[in-house]
């Protein structure tokens, strides 16, 4: 964590302008007395602004209270040119410096052994050395108090009255070509922040348990009370699967990864398994976080404030499930799903959803069940509850401005691998960590402050990031400039970046100064490869909270997998530096390609002196949200309406205010190039000062769209256009609870969210203005 800024820009303008002003008004009729009065504050500010800008022209320090004041705004006298390195230097440094050697090396260190959240200090320690060696002397462990769990024991049996039929080992395979399946401190399989229990009933299988499959089930008379539910993952956030299926009733619920999701590479299409070819290893099992995460991220007993020893806590149950789960490997899975042939219907009788099932080859027919009432699962889950210390890494570069930057990526993953996820995106930053350290070095100084963080907890529920940004709301708010997220760096070849549309921009210049490692046509950049598509921020990584419950524009980006990729082994033993070498990343071009992509755009945020965001594309994002959510009213009862056309109205007027703010900083930009003659010396100042205020607006622009009472129903969410899904979870949605209210039918409450929606647009077109 950063110091705060003793006094802002905001604070001091108005202290100086009370001294002149209230002399001015004490004698009012005599007119000698208020020319000599003026002429004397005139003297007076015109000392100051002698005295002051002399100081501008000296090299100064981030901290000085001279530069906080508006009109001695320390863009500094020597600055592009004289901060050690100019632009170009430094991104021919930042694009130079990257090396697939060493991040392979560090994702070595990194996937070598276990680090659970809060259960590997010495992974925190070594990288808070490491960064300290590239040069950030500035950098700290900040701990927070959390609520989680850790496995003790569990069991997962198939039995017909009281004899076993099935046993689950639950273990994944010890597979000689990979050395961390193996390790005797493995972690065991199991869901974060699930129920401990031990149930014994019959068994439905509810596909993806999506909320439309369930209700699916509800509409075909198929009870989950008092059943065990098994679900295929995908689709939608695992939490909200377990909370669907309690809410029904279920008092169990299994997950597994059906072959189905895995696209071409399938063993039934005669590809080998890992570790000898690209298909799924058939024991992998998926852990992960069954929180409910797009009610509230963070440690579930703080919603809302930082999790510290001493803090208030309360009962997580809103926000964690009351019912045991557990993961297991599509193998282990088989003879479950296969007693349930010939019971209840098929989910091929039911609608698109349902059809597939990469399992019909081993003999699955897919039947719901119920199975026969002696026919049942013994679901056996031991989780200990406690509350433990995480440890986030937090490095600083001070700037000469207060304004941040902020770079993020987790560490902790639910194995001792998690070379894809989370360590392909910590070595990745570690690199563009030395290469800033290498800029240091030759001299130079950031004009905005970088920060950089390897959060802890994040595979629970963001629970680092989450924690971190709710201890430090009102320093982001003030100064927090924008949050870039790398969670999965590389786990394959496809770049799939989301981001608010303000750094839509961004994302496209840096993309185009980056090589691709596909160069099959030599020469091509990451962008040419990329098809352009820039996705709305969901949820299911660090860039949460800053992005919907701060209001600070987000990016998160990586490469994942594509359809020629193989299997991506995620959050499974599998995930580990072995399959990274052979499958994921061989030559370490995806990791090393991300990494200047990175460093390439925290150092165009952090440079440019009118950020480098684009005001117009939120408005043409705001538009094209407004049209995707249009087809949600069509359904409306046929005596109900609703109206878009005032949103469309509000969103029209931002964008004219867009157009011509993004053009006045594009026009600001330019003058600064401008060679002026010594003594016109105050165009420039005026220009910094003129400046300054574009970078403020911009700053804010993105804080203008929360609504701090919170979304209908999960009040931690802010944002009014952008949320993960309410029943999806990593996906996003727009303009969340005005399309959810048109979804329950209800026009009043969608009426209700289209004024509160338009109030916050014309806020921020009054910003622009
Ligand atoms: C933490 O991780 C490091 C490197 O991966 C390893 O050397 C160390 O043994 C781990 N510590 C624990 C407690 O697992
Ligand atoms: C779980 O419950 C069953 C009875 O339903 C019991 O036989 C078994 O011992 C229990 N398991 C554990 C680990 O307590
Ligand atoms: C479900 O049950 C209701 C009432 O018992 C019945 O009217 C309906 O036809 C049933 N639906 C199906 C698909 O069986
Ligand atoms: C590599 O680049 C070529 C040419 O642009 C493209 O057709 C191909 O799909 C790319 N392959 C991958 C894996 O990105
Ligand atoms: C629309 O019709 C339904 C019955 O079909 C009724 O319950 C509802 O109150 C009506 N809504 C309005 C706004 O008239
Ligand atoms: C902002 O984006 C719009 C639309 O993408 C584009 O036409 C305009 O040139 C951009 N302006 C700046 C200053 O980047
Ligand atoms: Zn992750």
């Amino acid at each position: 964590m950063r110091e705060k800024p003793t006094m802002s820009p905001s604070e001091t303008t108005p202290l100086l302008l009370v001294h002149v002003a209230p002399q001015r008004h004490r004698y009012p009729h005599n007119k000698l007395r208020r020319a000599f009065t003026f002429t004397l504050g005139l003297l007076l500010v015109t000392a100051l602004v002698l005295f002051l800008f002399p100081s501008a022209l000296l090299p100064r320090e981030g901290g000085s209270l001279w530069s906080y004041l508006p009109w001695a705004h320390p863009y500094p006298e020597s600055w592009p040119n004289g901060h050690g390195l100019d632009y170009e230097e430094l991104q021919t440094l930042l694009l130079g410096t990257p090396s697939a050697a060493r991040e392979r090396e560090w994702s070595k260190y990194y996937t070598a052994a276990p680090h659970l959240a809060g259960k590997n200090l010495s992974q925190a320690l070594w990288t808070k050395e490491r960064w300290e060696e590239f040069g950030i002397t500035d950098t700290k462990i900040v701990s927070y108090d959390v609520y989680l769990n850790y496995p003790v024991d569990h069991r997962l049996a198939l039995l017909e009255g009281n004899k076993v039929t099935f046993e689950a080992s639950l273990e994944e395979d010890v597979l000689e070509e990979d050395s961390t399946s193996g390790l005797p401190d493995r972690v065991p399989t199991f869901h974060g922040y699930s129920a401990s229990g031990n149930v014994t009933a019959p068994f439905v299988y509810v596909n993806f348990g999506t909320y439309a499959d369930f209700e699916d089930l509800v509409n075909a008379n198929v009870s989950l009370a008092g059943k065990v539910a098994i679900a295929k993952y995908g689709r939608i956030f695992r939490g909200l699967k377990v909370k669907r299926a309690q809410e029904l009733g279920a008092v169990g619920v299994i997950l597994y990864d059906d072959p189905q999701q895995d696209g071409e590479f399938t063993e039934e299409n005669g590809y080998k398994p890992y570790p000898e070819g690209p298909a799924r290893q058939p024991s992998a099992v998926q852990r992960g976080s069954t929180q409910f995460l797009s009610f509230a991220p963070g440690d579930p007993t703080t919603p809302g404030w930082p999790s510290k020893p001493g803090s208030d806590r309360q009962d997580p149950h809103d926000f964690i499930p009351s019912i045991p789960s557990i993961p297991v490997s599509y193998t282990e899975v088989l003879p479950l799903l296969k007693a349930l042939n010939g019971h209840g219907p098929k989910a091929s009788d039911f609608n698109e959803w349902w059809q597939g099932g990469g399992l019909g080859y081993k003999g699955v027919q897919y039947n719901i069940g119920p199975s026969p009432d002696d026919v049942t699962i013994n679901l056996y889950n031991e989780q200990e509850y406690v509350t433990t210390p995480i440890w986030n890494v937090i490095g600083v570069i001070p700037g000469s401005l207060p304004d941040v930057v902020i770079l993020g990526n987790h560490r902790d993953a639910w194995i001792a691998g998690g070379a894809g996820d989370p360590n392909s995106g910590s070595a990745v930053l570690n690199d563009v960590i030395r290469s800033f350290g290498e800029a240091l070095k030759a001299g130079w100084k950031p004009l905005r402050t970088i920060v950089f963080a390897s959060w802890d907890g994040e595979e629970y529920g963001l629970l680092g990031s989450t924690e971190w940004v709710e201890d430090n709301l009102p320093w982001l708010s003030k100064s927090n400039v924008a949050y870039l997220n790398v969670d999965v760096s590389a786990s394959g070849t496809l770049l799939r970046p989301t981001a608010s549309p303000l750094l839509n921009k961004l994302i496209y210049e840096v993309t185009g100064l980056v090589q691709s490692p596909n160069q099959t046509v030599k020469g091509q950049t990451v962008r040419d490869v990329w098809d352009g598509h820039i996705g709305t921020m969901g949820s299911g990584s660090d860039f949460t909270a800053f992005q919907d419950f701060a209001g600070i524009p987000s990016y998160d980006l990586g490469f994942t997998r594509g359809r020629q990729d193989p299997v991506y082994h995620y959050h499974s033993n599998y995930d580990s530096f072995d399959w990274m070498q052979r499958f994921g990343d061989p030559q370490w071009l995806y990791h090393e390609a991300s990494s200047k992509i990175w460093a390439l755009a925290a150092a165009k945020l952090a440079e440019t002196p009118v950020l480098f965001f684009n005001a117009t594309d939120y408005g043409l994002g705001l538009e094209e949200y407004v049209d995707r959510i249009r087809p949600t009213a069509e359904n409306l009862p046929s005596n109900m309406s609703f109206d878009f056309g005032p949103l469309y109205d509000a969103i029209t007027k931002f964008q004219r205010a867009a157009i011509e703010f993004d053009a006045h900083g594009a026009d600001l930009t330019s003058q600064l190039d401008e060679d002026l003659p010594w003594y016109l010396w105050w165009k420039k100042v005026r220009l910094f000062y003129l400046i300054h205020e574009v970078n403020s607006k911009y700053k804010n622009i993105e804080r203008q769209f929360l609504y701090q009472p919170g979304l209908d129903g999960r009040n931690w969410f802010k944002h009014v256009v952008f949320a993960p899904g309410l029943w999806t979870g990593y996906a996003g949605t727009t303009y969340p609870s005005l399309v959810e209210s048109l979804e329950a039918g209800d026009v009043a409450n969608a009426e209700k969210w289209r004024s509160i929606i338009i109030e916050r647009v014309d806020a921020a077109t009054r910003l622009l203005r």
